[in-house]
């Protein structure tokens, strides 16, 4: 038994920020963003709209899409860099409102790493048996923590939600080979600090590393799973900018045709960024049961990951046979 990927969902806020409309009081123009970053526009949470309904929402469309009921769930985790509040996270009020029973729920804060981290987290809980359906949220508010007077920031982030549902599987490759690493001596070349709350970064620094990081993670990935780039059907990485994705692509020997590409419309969302990106490329019907997926993130810390899924592999176990597995096996 593995734990694999069995559904996927996504939410975004309804506001759209244009390009136009930050050149309409930014020194910026929509031609410099779309150069630089692949970006159009973007979504932000305005006035008292949550980040915690957003993220529900995107759970409960993964729920549907999985086949599986909110009474079936036993972990929620949502990382996330921007919650509604400091405490409590954001995971129980999700747990609440989709009407999860009394289960275990947790923030994870790996920035923009942190969804394949808590993808990882969960595969590990459900493959030895501490739990059998875990729901794995990004959501991120990064309009919050924007300045949105510095054109060098402003243009490249945006708020939103994706989920997925992990459930144990007798699958080929389910969630695989994951490797993550970080460099603290780099801290700051990408940081919001405790008191000013804002995005800071070191642009180029930050271009230059994510490329080596994820092309080295990705390669130790498929080098794990012994797999050619060849036999990767699509490769889904931190949507930072589109011309960060192109690189690494092409480092690894990837054609465009297999990078899913959705910051045109979502901007940066951090540690929502890949669920997004799954959850639209389903949508658009690039992404189909069956497919092996290289994903690949990285973010401030420096911390970065890559790992392989099998999208939506077939012959899910019930919660029962999955305990009946672990138990085999101890
Ligand atoms: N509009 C117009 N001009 C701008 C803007 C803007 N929005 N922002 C910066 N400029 C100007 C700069 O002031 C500079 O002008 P100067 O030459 O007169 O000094 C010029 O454009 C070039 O600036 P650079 O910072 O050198 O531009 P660069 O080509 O590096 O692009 C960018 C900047 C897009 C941020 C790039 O460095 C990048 O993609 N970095 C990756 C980092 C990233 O995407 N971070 C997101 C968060 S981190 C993460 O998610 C992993």
């Amino acid at each position: 038994m593995r734990a694999a990927v069995l559904g996927v969902g996504g939410a975004v806020p309804a506001s759209v920020i244009t390009n136009d409309d930050l050149a309409a009081r930014l020194d910026t123009n929509d031609e410099w963003i779309v150069r630089r970053t692949g970006i159009r526009e973007r979504r932000h949470l305005v006035g008292d709209e949550r980040l915690a309904d957003l993220a529900a929402a995107a759970c409960a469309e993964a729920l549907e899409d999985a086949g599986r009921t909110a009474g079936e769930v036993d972990r929620v985790i949502v990382s996330t860099i921007t919650p509604d509040a400091i405490t409590p996270g954001v995971a129980p009020e999700v747990a609440g409102l989709l009407g999860c029973g009394p289960i275990a729920a947790l923030d994870l804060n790996a920035a923009c790493a942190g969804f394949l981290t808590a993808l990882d987290d969960a595969a590990a809980a459900v493959e030895s048996g501490r739990a059998s359906c875990v729901l794995v949220c990004g959501a991120e508010a990064l309009s919050r923590i924007t300045d949105h007077g510095d054109r060098s920031t402003a243009v490249l982030f945006g708020d939103g939600a994706g989920a997925v549902v992990v459930a144990g599987a007798d699958v080929g490759l389910g969630i695989s080979a994951f490797t993550f690493g970080c460099s603290p001596q780099h801290a700051a070349l990408l940081y919001a600090g405790r008191d000013e709350r804002k995005l800071r970064m070191d642009g180029q620094q930050v271009y230059r590393h994510a490329i080596r990081r994820m092309v080295e993670s990705t390669s130790a990935v498929l080098a794990r799973a012994q797999l050619e780039v060849d036999e990767v059907d699509l490769f889904v990485a931190h949507q930072a900018n589109a011309r960060i994705l192109e690189t690494a692509a092409a480092e690894l020997g990837l054609d465009r045709s297999r990078v899913v590409v959705s910051v045109e419309r979502m901007a940066n969302t951090s540690s929502a960024s890949i669920p997004l990106a799954l959850w639209q490329a389903q949508r658009d019907g690039i992404l189909r049961p069956g497919a092996r997926v290289l994903l690949a993130a990285f973010g401030a810390g420096f911390v970065w990951g890559a790992g392989l899924v099998g999208w939506k592999e077939t012959e899910v176990l019930t919660g029962a046979e999955q305990m009946e597995q672990v138990v085999g096996r101890a």
